[in-house]
């Protein structure tokens, strides 16, 4: 198993497949885009997989695709089939922008995922386009649809909570989980990454998302069981699916923190604001053998950081990586 200096166990794995996306959302890429890493930088499924193995074998039980636009990237489907077959994965999961969902979510249920997560705004069309930069709401509620109808369960919707863009709309996603099925999670904006077109001031603490959260209804508190990760949750009374709030910012789950990401181009990062990266793509390609890649791996944790510097009280500092190229 892989333990930190802090004992805290690692068994999740966040994978990020490529860099690209079909989307430019405000608070992550400027409109014109971010300079792409060339083809040859990126992991092949064959590297991916690879390590994939080994992590499972060191001790991680649950991977999350992510990217980027994961979707976006040709022989996902496949590469997924077979990440699921990794003997002792207890859990594969998809975090998606949804634009291309409709389209695959048969095939990325018969490859074996049952979990998605979709990255979903605001519930009004003009408002999505305005923090996408693309006119595609109806695409993506289409996908959450097909989604549904296939059995993907539990769905997540995350929703970024942005100060005066979509804060008006936490009670349209409250009503949302009590008519549907969907574990709504609001996300506080990370001002990390090189400065995109959202500023620090769009920041909207937890508790005043769960102050809008609670003007609609009484919540009540649902227990997070082991694999649930930082989410706080809620259920309104009778409702189909419930509600949560990731706090990164105003409340640290840092002591919690059971993650590892691997970026597109091959980098182990232990903290997702943390620019300490591990380059595994260069052993992987010189042909390190398996024991050899573990000692990196082992070093890298060795360096995880007990928490990250983001505070409400102090200027965040920015790391350099944009969010679209470490995973989110
Ligand atoms: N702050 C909070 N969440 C972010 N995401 C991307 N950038 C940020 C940010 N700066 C979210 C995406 C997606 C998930 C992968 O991370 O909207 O839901
Ligand atoms: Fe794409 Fe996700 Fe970034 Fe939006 S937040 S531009 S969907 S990577």
């Amino acid at each position: 198993m892989l333990f930190d200096p802090f004992n805290r166990r690692l068994n999740y794995l966040r994978i990020s497949l490529t860099d690209r996306c079909n989307l430019r959302c405000l608070y992550c890429m400027p409109e014109e885009g971010v300079p792409k890493l060339a083809h040859e930088d990126i992991l092949s499924y064959e590297e991916l997989l690879r390590l994939a193995r080994l992590s499972v074998a060191l001790g991680i039980e649950k991977i999350r695709l992510t990217g980027g636009e994961p979707l976006t990237r040709r022989g996902v489907i496949p590469f997924m089939a077979e990440l699921a077959r990794i003997p002792g994965v207890k859990d594969i999961s998809l975090t998606t922008n949804g634009i291309l969902l409709a389209e695959q979510a048969r095939s990325i249920w018969e490859a074996g995922i049952r979990r998605i997560n979709v990255s979903l705004d605001s519930l009004d069309p003009r408002r999505y386009a305005l923090i996408t930069r693309h006119d595609l709401f109806e695409r993506v509620w289409q996908g959450i649809q097909t989604a549904e109808a296939i059995g993907f369960q539990p769905i997540k919707i995350n929703v970024v909570a942005l100060k005066g863009i979509n804060e008006e709309e936490i009670t349209a996603f409250g009503r949302l989980s009590c008519e549907k099925p969907y574990h709504v999670r609001f996300i506080e904006f990370m001002p990390v990454g090189p400065s995109v077109g959202c500023s620090e001031d769009r920041f909207l603490p937890a508790d005043r998302i769960l102050e809008r959260l609670r003007s609609l209804g009484p919540l009540t508190s649902i227990n997070g069981r082991r694999l649930d990760g930082p989410a706080r949750r809620w259920a309104y009374a009778g409702a189909r699916g419930e509600v949560g709030v990731i706090s990164p910012v105003s409340q640290h789950f840092c002591p919690n923190c059971n993650r590892l990401r691997l970026t597109s181009d091959g980098k182990l990062r232990t903290c997702i604001f943390s620019d300490r990266e591990t380059d595994l793509r260069r052993p992987l390609r010189e042909g390190a053998p398996d024991d050899h890649l573990e000692m990196i791996i082992r070093e890298a944790i060795a360096h995880k950081p007990r928490e990250h510097p983001l505070n409400t009280s102090s200027a965040p500092q920015r790391c350099q990586r944009q969010m679209s190229k470490i995973g989110g």
